[in-house]
């Protein structure tokens, strides 16, 4: 039986959160433990057996030279067929499912995954997928329209950030979903991965009809140009909860979403850690000619890493970087082709592609890491500023082609890309 999967990928105008990192390159390929966050959840689809198709939808221009790169050196390595569709407009998270629904359902897939783009984590899709056909084919859902969604454990408070489920514990079967509630709901939330087979675009064809049959008292503007967007988790998923149709199939496993620039050194050391387990070749370890490395770290085969200099843990270093004599870097991203100098030392901070740190220059930010005395507790989702308007403290981030200059100390700042920097930098955004 055909399977396949979906990801969702967005376009421009989403993932804001994310600025500057995605001012010269698409969030979906930001590079995160080596690879482009949409690579690890490729890697994810092409270990379930039977899937061997995956569809990007999104809103990028499809010339987009970085994401045809992606998906061409993506069909290689997994052998899937990845296609890449282009939504004319940003049609929500289910808008640009239903209207590539041809290409979906092409070859009768028995089920499609769906996934966000924004999330990292182990996913459990082979499991997923059981569980699926087990309430499929299972005495009481005999040929029944079923649908599956992942679900994990947050905090109560950090609840309300999500999507939110309420499930009959013995079966599965969703009573209830709403997404964001301002009141408490739950404390299992969406993960933003979800099973269906074809019979969801009934649901969704009938969302899309309601939605155009609508009165736009807004825009005024006649029938033909009213907007076709449909969000999958409030138009359908509020839709089917209790309607014995939608399944929560939860994980304990690692999960996060990756909205913000600092959630990217959250999701590195993760994704590092899953290497240590299953893919400890990625990694690189200590040798008697190499940099002293410690705990886990990334290195492209093409970085030039002095011998002097000490790394990690939870470092990713990409192509074409160097890395000077006696440099200290942990908890950070180095990108592409960017020169830290010698001495330099680099904490909990993102060094832009083609950027350069001077000498004995120290960049630095603040981590954002979840209460690790709370079980289940997620990133928290802060603003750039607080309420007084001052900028929060996070991950430093240096924005690509920019100099940092010798001798000074940059802290909790984020400096755009292109900008110079003079002199030492504290709680600052450099526009
Ligand atoms: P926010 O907290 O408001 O960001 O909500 P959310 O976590 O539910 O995320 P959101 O609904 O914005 O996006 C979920 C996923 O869908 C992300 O991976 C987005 O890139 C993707 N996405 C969002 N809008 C669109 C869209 O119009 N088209 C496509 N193809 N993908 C989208």
């Amino acid at each position: 039986m055909v399977l396949k999967a979906v990801i969702l990928i967005g376009g421009p105008n989403t993932g804001t959160g994310f600025r500057p990192l995605t001012l010269d390159v698409p969030k979906p390929l930001f590079p995160i433990a080596g690879h482009p966050m949409i690579y690890h959840l490729i890697e994810s689809c092409s270990q379930v057996e039977g899937l061997d198709e995956v569809l990007l939808i999104g809103s990028y221009q499809s010339d987009e030279q970085e994401l045809k790169n992606f998906v061409s050196s993506v069909r290689k390595e997994f052998h899937l067929n990845v296609r890449y569709y282009q939504e004319f407009a940003q049609l929500g998270t289910a808008g640009g499912i239903y209207h590539f629904r041809d290409q979906i359902l092409s070859n009768e897939p028995e089920a499609f995954f769906v996934l966000n783009s924004d999330i990292c984590g182990e996913f459990p899709l082979t499991e997923m997928l059981q569980f699926h056909r087990e309430k499929r084919q299972g005495a009481d859902y005999h040929h029944k329209e079923v649908y599956t969604m992942l679900a994990t454990e947050a905090t109560r408070q950090q609840s309300h950030n999500y999507g939110c489920i309420v499930n009959r514990k013995e079966t599965g079967e969703v009573m209830h979903y709403v997404e964001k509630p301002e009141t408490f709901v739950s404390t299992s939330i969406n993960c933003g991965v979800y099973l269906f087979s074809q019979h969801i675009f009934q649901h969704l064809s009938s969302a899309f009809k309601d939605k155009q049959s609508r009165p736009n008292f807004e825009s005024k503007l006649p029938p033909t140009y009213r907007d076709e967007s449909i969000s999958l988790e409030k138009d359908l998923l509020m839709e089917l909860a209790g309607t014995d149709k939608l399944f929560v199939y939860h994980t304990d496993s690692f999960w996060s979403q990756i909205k913000s620039a600092a959630g990217t050194i959250y999701a590195n050391r993760n994704y590092l850690k899953i290497y240590r387990h299953k893919r400890p070749e990625r990694l690189r370890s200590n040798t008697d000619h190499g940099p002293q490395i410690i705990g886990d770290v990334w290195i492209h085969s093409s970085a030039e890493v002095h011998p002097t200099a000490t790394i990690g843990p939870n470092v990713s270093i990409s192509k074409g970087a160097v890395i000077g004599a006696g440099a200290r870097i942990k908890e950070s991203l180095i990108l592409e082709s960017a020169h830290v100098h010698d001495h330099a030392c680099i904490l909990h901070s993102i060094i832009g592609r083609d950027s350069t740190v001077g000498a004995y220059t120290r960049v630095e930010g603040t981590p954002n890491d979840p209460n690790p005395d709370k079980p289940f507790s997620k990133m928290e989702v802060k603003g750039l500023f607080n309420s007084n308007g001052q900028l929060n403290p996070s991950i430093t981030i240096i924005g690509s082609r920019v100099q940092v200059p010798s001798e000074i100390v940059v802290l909790n700042t984020i400096v755009l890309p292109h900008k110079d920097i003079s002199g030492s930098e504290m709680n600052k955004i450099i526009l």
